[in-house]
């Protein structure tokens, strides 16, 4: 709590907060809560939802004669409300209606709208709004007193402003009031006035700039020195990305000011980042709740923070940032450069974002939303730094940054989340002096992709730490899995599986019901023609089986999966068979096309140097789409670091072989790797097939791959099979002459599938607690090869809180044999059963007997 504070607290309401009958109910109750718990409140709001931008609008058509109709439509939008408040608003708001109309009317007649005009114009969204709110207050016997803001808070004349932003974005000053204080307290004890207006040393309405209600509310909290300023608004809090791109994006429980500051400006749009010096300077605590339900906890912001906070907190992303790429060797050791260029900059009002240099270059990005002149200027600046040197302007960017607190010391931890730029082209990167920022500017097409993956890797994988609450799924209780029931099948079959491994120690266990969900929810994808199970994911013959009965066909990548499944099936249609190899001996192809399967050819040796095998055959073609995508660099299987596949380059000269040798190119296949969550992808995957067909004649089937991705626990995002379909439908759309293929593995049996373990030991060492088990990285690799996390739960003691933070081991001789780093467990003992989720994909298919230790076995349940 803040020191010497009174007992004053500023709400500031939003104005989604401030539209309904429901809302007010809450605020109403709130306040009845904050006065009985005896503080005095300044309640301080927003314009109705939507008000600000038709006044807007009603300024912007002073001369097209539009104005009238927008008038109307603000005084129904109040009128409405009123009546659902209970309110005659005609009687409440007649004077502001009317002064609204003659100004409205005023500047059609003159055509044009002076500052003072539009400050006034802009500051009535507000007026009418609390007239309104202070009406059905009082009417609920709240007692509420209106203030003028204007009489309140004067604006200061700010060194260099324009005329404009003294009038539209006015700034006031942030020390504290006594005089005000005891002025209010004469006057009641809740407070209702507007944000966003003020007035200035003449006592004209100025106006404190779009979001400026945040910051009203903070100068008021600042003038009373408040113990709290609670900002309500229509989302929980802020959150560790943006929750409607990300909605596994955590909500942030505790930042200091500073890192408030720095997500707010970079982009998050909660909080207006002007209202957080205010109560910085006065070490006044922010809270932002949540208006929809006032219990849900949401952020605080204060000078305090633990010691097991998260050092990166969010990641954000700015779009339509613009790079200026100054290139010369005159640079070199040459004094004055930069500042020559940037005296350019200056002169054509640009304001510079971030910087990097090398000898040779400097690159500079501009922030659109402090230049947004630059096209008007974008001629004659370029002609004039030209003279400096060589000049590249690049657009289409977006900057991404990681934001926390000393991420300088960090950067060492973030390696695997840097193995994302492996497929990414860099403009530029930046570390920003205060440490609190690292920022990349990537090609705006990757940059949703890129957040996704670095939330997944820097975010997600932290658990237990102070700072991070729920995700935005989890406060909104969203539906995880597309119709797989939410709680999972294993907690359900808890007493089975926990009889299970007591009686046959280290066991996958598959759940074949959970199967057949997952089955059901493939049928999403109407687009595919046909559906080829990766057979590598999983050979368990009952699984097998029930893929067989349900008609998929089988993708196999060796000689030996494809004689498995001709032993297990041996009347299958040989077309439902398609053989993948990559660098398989010259035999299997043989094989192969003698079991009459579908044949992919993925290198042009084997054309060169094998053609006459395929004379007059059949076969698929699978290339290299240039980039791979997936959740681990070692999966990611296109581009040239990738070992698989035909580059586009070489089609032609493929060509000319399959033409001399009377070979049909019957498909195209394309897989670009493992566990992707981009739904866009098999899209991609798709145009670009398409393109490598156009090039031979005899083209019927896209087999687009497989990889779709899973979560392998709660704060993992969730790929929608309904996106991937909608995707699909748009490319069908263009080339409705294909049949496409898909051939997923891990879908269809990751969640299926839990291994189970007895613990043999537990041990402490420092500040970490080790649970052992019987089994380890023999039975699943997955976590000290990719760095996979997947949920542990101790299953016989489902019921205790997790509270000690826990190494889960297996019994093998290497440091990496780890199943679970950090994670908050129970008190776990001897015998207690250990069940690690969503390991029915490439965990027993990838098991060895490492140390003369036999993996875990397989039951089907
Ligand atoms: N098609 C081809 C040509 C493939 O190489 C693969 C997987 C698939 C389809 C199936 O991909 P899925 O739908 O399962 O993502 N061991 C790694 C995964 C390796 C994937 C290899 N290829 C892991 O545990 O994550």
């Amino acid at each position: 709590m803040k020191q010497n504070s009174t007992n004053w607290i500023v709400l500031k309401f939003g104005g989604t907060s401030v539209s309904s009958l429901a809302n007010w109910k809450n605020i109403a109750s709130v306040l009845d809560k904050k006065l009985s718990e005896g503080y005095r409140v300044c309640l301080v709001h927003s314009a109705l939802s939507g008000v600000s931008n038709k006044l807007e609008k009603i300024i912007a058509s002073a001369s097209n004669g539009e104005s009238e109709a927008i008038v109307s439509e603000i005084r129904d939008q109040h009128l409405e409300l009123a009546e659902d408040l209970g309110l005659d608003a005609d009687q409440l708001l007649g004077d502001e209606f009317s002064e609204l109309e003659q100004l409205a009317r005023g500047i059609s007649l003159i055509q044009e709208a002076g500052y003072h005009v539009q400050a006034r114009i802009m500051a009535l969204g507000e007026l009418m709004s609390t007239k309104l709110g202070a009406a059905y207050l009082n009417k609920l016997g709240l007692k509420a007193k209106w203030k003028d803001a204007r009489e309140m808070l004067q604006s200061i004349p700010a060194k260099n402003a324009s005329e404009k932003a003294q009038m539209l974005s006015a700034i006031c000053d942030t020390a504290e009031d006594p005089e005000l204080r005891e002025e209010l307290e004469t006057e009641g004890e809740l407070i209702i006035t507007q944000g966003f207006i003020a007035s200035n040393e003449e006592g004209d309405t100025v106006v404190l700039g779009r979001g400026g209600s945040d910051v009203s509310a903070a100068y008021f909290a600042a003038k009373l020195q408040a113990e709290r300023l609670e900002i309500w608004t229509d989302v929980p809090g802020m959150f560790s990305s943006n929750p409607h791109a990300i909605p596994s994006a955590r909500l942030l429980k505790q930042l200091s000011y500073m890192e408030a500051q720095e997500i707010a400006t970079n982009g998050a749009k909660v909080l207006h980042p002007r209202c957080i010096m205010p109560a910085r300077i006065h070490n006044i605590p922010i809270e932002i709740k949540w208006t929809a339900n006032p219990e849900q906890r949401g952020t605080t912001i204060s000078s305090t923070t633990a010691d097991d906070e998260a050092l990166v907190k969010a990641i954000s992303v700015r779009d339509n940032v613009i790079l200026v790429s100054m290139e010369t060797l005159g640079m070199w050791q040459q004094v004055g450069f930069l500042a020559d260029a940037f005296e350019i900059f200056k002169e054509y009002g640009l304001s510079i974002d971030l910087v990097s240099t090398s000898d040779s270059n400097v690159t500079v990005s501009l922030d659109p939303g402090a230049n947004t002149h630059f096209n008007e200027i974008r001629e004659p600046f370029v002609a004039d730094l030209k003279s400096l040197c060589r000049v590249e302007i690049i657009e289409s960017t977006s900057a991404v940054s990681l934001l926390g607190r000393h991420i300088r010391t960090i950067l060492h931890q973030l390696g695997s989340a840097f193995e994302v730029f492996q497929e990414h082209e860099i403009y530029l990167v930046s570390q920003a002096a205060n440490d609190l920022n690292f920022t990349f500017v990537v090609d705006s097409e990757q940059a949703d992709r890129l957040v996704q993956q670095l939330h997944e890797q820097v975010i997600s994988k932290s658990t237990g730490l102070a700072s991070f609450g729920p995700t935005w799924e989890q406060i909104n209780g969203v539906e995880t899995e597309t119709s797989v029931s939410r709680e999972h099948w294993w907690k359900r079959k808890r007493e089975t599986l926990i009889q299970l491994a007591e009686q046959e120690g280290p066991v996958y266990v598959y759940d074949s019901d959970h199967i057949d969900e997952i089955i059901s929810n493939l049928g999403v994808l109407r687009s595919l023609n046909r559906l080829f199970y990766a057979v590598k994911a999983n050979t368990n013959r009952e699984l097998l089986q029930l893929f067989y009965e349900r008609g998929l066909g089988f993708e196999c990548v060796s000689i030996g999966e494809v004689a498995y499944i001709l032993e297990l099936f041996p009347d299958i249609e040989r077309n439902r068979i398609l053989f993948t190899p990559n660098f398989a001996p010259r035999t299997e192809y043989e094989q192969a096309l003698r079991e009459g399967i579908h044949v992919t050819i993925d290198n042009i040796f084997i054309l060169q140097q094998w053609g006459s095998l395929f004379e007059g055959e059949e076969v698929f073609l699978r290339i290299d789409p240039g980039q791979g995508h997936g959740h681990h660099r070692h999966v990611r299987t296109g581009g040239v670091n990738s070992k698989f596949g035909i580059p586009i380059s070489e089609l032609k000269e493929v060509r000319s072989i399959t033409e001399r040798l009377q070979i049909a190119v019957k498909g195209m296949h394309s897989h670009l790797g493992s566990g992707i969550k981009d739904p866009a992808s098999w899209k991609r995957t798709a145009i670009i097939l398409a393109e490598a067909a156009s090039l031979f004649d005899e083209v019927e089937i896209l087999d687009v791959g497989g990889g779709l991705g899973v979560r392998e626990n709660e704060m993992q995002s969730q790929l929608s099979l309904d996106e991937v379909e909608t995707g699909l439908q748009e490319f069908k759309k263009g080339f409705p002459q294909y049949r496409l293929w898909m051939e997923p593995g891990r879908y269809l049996v990751a969640t299926a599938g839990v291994l189970l373990a007895r613990v043999t030991q537990v041990k402490g060492k420092g500040k970490l607690r080790y649970v052992g088990v019987e089994t380890g990285m023999n039975s699943l690799i997955r976590p000290a090869l990719y760095g996979s996390h997947h949920t542990i739960v101790n299953l016989s003691r489902d019921d205790e809180p997790g509270s000690i933070t826990t190494n889960i081991v297996g019994p093998i001789c290497e440091t990496g044999d780890k199943l679970g780093i950090d994670r908050l467990f129970p008190e776990s003992k001897e015998g207690d059963v250990i069940l690690v989720a969503n390991t029915g994909a490439y965990g027993h298919v990838m098991s060895s007997s490492y140390n003369m230790r036999a993996p875990a076995h397989e039951v089907v349940i």
